[in-house]
């Protein structure tokens, strides 16, 4: 019997695993070769500003991706709860992307918009006082920590050279462009000729004094899956 042979002859049975085993590497790879792009062209993302950047670190630096996934899955239960799926484009700018798999708490990928920014205050400094049967750590020194972004300049150009599209100017002004986000009043232009007429300018921790950590926690909550204009995307044919 020609089976009995090849189970019973070692370096032939690895060469003829190895052979079909390339047969199914080849046929995943090749088809991306022949696509224009992996990442769906979308209208109105755009990098984070400054802001919203350190709120992600801080994101990181606490942890949060241990109980939040911020990947919405083509599933309708998802769907129904969630909101549009997450498409590849709305984090492409994310470094590193905060997909994550474990949800303790619900997915955050559309969470933007979906509470005021005086409910998340109240939530960062002790979740049991807006849900109470929440298992959700409190993260009260969020309020009480200056915001430090004395590095942000070359936070954006490092991002920049792994592709992020911040410019030059982008880069020479990411200390004002974040002050002007996270304190009322300001002078906004710049900001908004660098971010977009769309970025939210608020004061996102209810101190109007001072530039907090929760600041940046706040402003970057709010803008998840805010970006991507919906009603201009139209899902590609495969
Ligand atoms: C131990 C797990 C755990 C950690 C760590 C955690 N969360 Fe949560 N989170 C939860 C749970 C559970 C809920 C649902 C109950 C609630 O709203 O508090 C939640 C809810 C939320 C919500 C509301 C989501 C919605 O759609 O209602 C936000 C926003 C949020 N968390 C942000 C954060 C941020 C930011 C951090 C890090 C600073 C963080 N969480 C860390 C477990 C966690």
């Amino acid at each position: 019997m020609k089976h009995e042979t090849i189970e019973k002859s070692v370096p032939l049975m690895a060469v003829l695993t190895f052979v079909v085993v390339l047969i199914g590497g080849v046929v995943e790879i090749v088809p991306l070769f022949f696509i224009e792009s992996t990442i769906e062209k979308v209208e109105g993302m755009r990098p984070f500003t400054p802001l919203e950047l350190r709120g992600q670190d801080i994101y990181i630096r606490e942890g949060c991706y241990n109980c939040h996934s911020q990947m919405i899955r083509p599933f309708r239960d998802e769907q129904e709860r969630y909101g549009h799926y997450s498409l590849a484009a709305e984090s492409m700018y994310d470094h590193p992307f905060q997909w994550g798999s474990k949800r303790t708490g619900p997915d955050l990928a559309r969470v933007g918009g979906k509470y005021s920014n005086l409910w998340h205050q109240a939530h960062m400094k002790n979740p049991r006082d807006v849900v109470p049967e929440s298992v959700m750590p409190a993260y009260p020194w969020l309020a009480e920590n200056e915001l430090d972004y004395s590095n942000i300049s070359k936070r954006l150009e490092v991002l920049k050279l792994v592709g992020v599209p911040y410019s030059a100017e982008h880069i020479a002004n990411a200390a004002n462009d974040l002050k002007a986000q996270a304190i009322p009043d300001s002078d906004t232009d710049g900001l908004n000729a660098r971010y977009g007429e769309k970025v939210p300018l608020e004061n996102f921790d209810g101190d109007a004094k001072r530039i907090t950590e929760l600041d940046a926690m706040v402003a970057y909550l709010q803008v998840l899956g805010t970006l991507v204009d919906f009603s201009s995307y139209q899902a590609q044919a495969r």
